[in-house]
């Protein structure tokens, strides 16, 4: 059978894609449903799109081969869609918007824009092969045990990365990206909780506060979440996608907060009180006694110097520590690196050196930050190949 356009992956990416790549259009996926990630994300509600998402969000080799895809479909424009579909949705925090009921409303909104659209999806479906023709290329499947080869005109890659395996995720884009002579830049685990073997953390399992984390110059204002494996919550999540192996990670407790001024106008009001409670207005109380017992804190407030409370307020302000590893792609939310943009047209996500081949979403590299960066990246490079097929 023959096809104009083929689209390997119904995620976000494929199925955006579908929609504005024409009638003549099959999305195969081996997944038992389509946009699975989809489903599980934001808890179940699904951090569709942020309100102000910009090409500043994403992590590239390249930051600015995003700009033209996002800028011609923007948040807006995704929203405007939610809002035709009629699905009910709230800002969260940060400009996450979130479906008020479930994702599903999403995938149902895009199914039912394939099918205006009249592309055809196939689940179930393998890939065994994909190879070039003089026409476009051949698409050898196999579903129920049936071997098929289909061919197209166009084919896109839109297989994603390889976060979560066990949701069905692999490496099939920059298998394909590669056979096809296009580079895959080196993938790595983002948006992903940072691991400490020595379980050093364990006590303080479910602590949460709000925090400045930085690494390599760049710093996010968000919650930290002490785990029983480590440091996750969306400030770790965040800044784990910046992290590189070995290096230290720098927390600030106070990020709005002068605490070395706090702590001293608390030495005149409660002077009498042992340094480790005073810590607990502060902090929550689990953490201000790990650091009263890290930081061999003793004695009353009053007993303390102003060097003594200038080192302390450092403490917590600059916090240093130097994760073991991260979770790595068995629970990270994105893939970091994958195929080169240096491969693509941003315009188009055509390959320059292969007519007809295009790659989208997570599996090119662009990375978007949490906070619904990802999915909007999905849809807006799923629209730009689409559109230009
Ligand atoms: P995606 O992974 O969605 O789709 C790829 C498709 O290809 C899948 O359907 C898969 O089955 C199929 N496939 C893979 N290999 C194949 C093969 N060999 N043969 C056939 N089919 C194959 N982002 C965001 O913006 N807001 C959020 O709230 C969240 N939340 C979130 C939670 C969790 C737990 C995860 C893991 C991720 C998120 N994300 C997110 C990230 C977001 O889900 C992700 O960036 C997009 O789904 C990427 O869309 P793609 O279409 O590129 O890949």
């Amino acid at each position: 059978m023959s096809w104009n356009t083929i689209i390997l992956g119904a995620g976000a990416a494929g199925m955006m894609c579908a929609i504005h790549a024409g009638p003549d259009t099959l999305v195969l996926d081996h997944a038992k449903n389509p946009g699975e990630k989809i489903r599980i994300a934001g808890g179940g509600r699904c951090n569709f799109t942020n309100i102000y998402a910009s090409p500043e969000n994403f992590l590239s080799e390249n930051p600015h081969f995003c700009k033209s895809a996002l800028s011609r479909y923007t948040q807006w424009d995704f929203i405007e869609l939610v809002q035709k579909h009629g699905i009910p949705y709230h800002e969260k925090t940060l400009g996450q918007l979130f479906c008020d009921n479930s994702s599903k409303d999403i995938i149902q909104m895009l199914l039912a824009e394939m099918r205006d659209a009249g592309a055809e999806l196939r689940l179930k479906t393998s890939i065994q092969s994909v190879s070039k023709t003089d026409a476009g290329f051949a698409v050898e499947t196999e579903r129920d045990g049936k071997r098929e080869t289909l061919h197209c005109r166009n084919l896109v890659i839109a297989t994603g990365g390889k976060s979560i395996p066990k949701m069905g995720a692999t490496g099939l884009a920059y298998d394909i990206a590669q056979q096809f002579g296009l580079n895959v830049l080196e993938t790595r685990a983002g948006l992903v909780p940072f691991t400490f073997p020595d379980g050093r953390f364990k006590p303080l399992s479910g602590v949460a506060h709000p925090v400045r984390a930085t690494a390599n110059h760049t710093s996010f204002d968000e919650a930290l979440l002490f785990t029983h494996r480590g440091l996750s919550g969306p400030s770790m999540l965040q800044i784990s996608s910046y992290w590189r192996e070995s290096q230290p990670i720098a927390v600030n407790f106070f990020p709005e907060k002068d605490i070395f001024e706090a702590l001293k106008a608390r030495r005149k009001s409660d002077g009498r009180k042992n340094i480790a409670t005073v810590l607990g207005y502060e902090l929550p109380a689990k953490l201000a006694d790990h650091f009263a017992s890290e930081l061999k804190l003793t004695g009353n407030l009053a007993d303390q110097s102003d060097a003594q409370l200038r080192a302390l307020s450092d403490a917590l302000t600059n916090w240093q520590v130097t994760p073991a590893g991260t979770e790595g792609y068995r629970t990270a939310e994105v893939t970091l690196g994958g195929i080169d943009t240096d491969a693509l047209s941003s315009k188009t996500m055509e390959a320059k050196t292969v007519p007809g081949l295009y790659a989208i979403g997570e599996a090119v590299d662009v990375t978007g930050w949490l906070g619904g960066y990802n999915f909007q990246w999905a849809w807006s490079s799923g629209f730009a190949a689409g559109t230009a097929i």
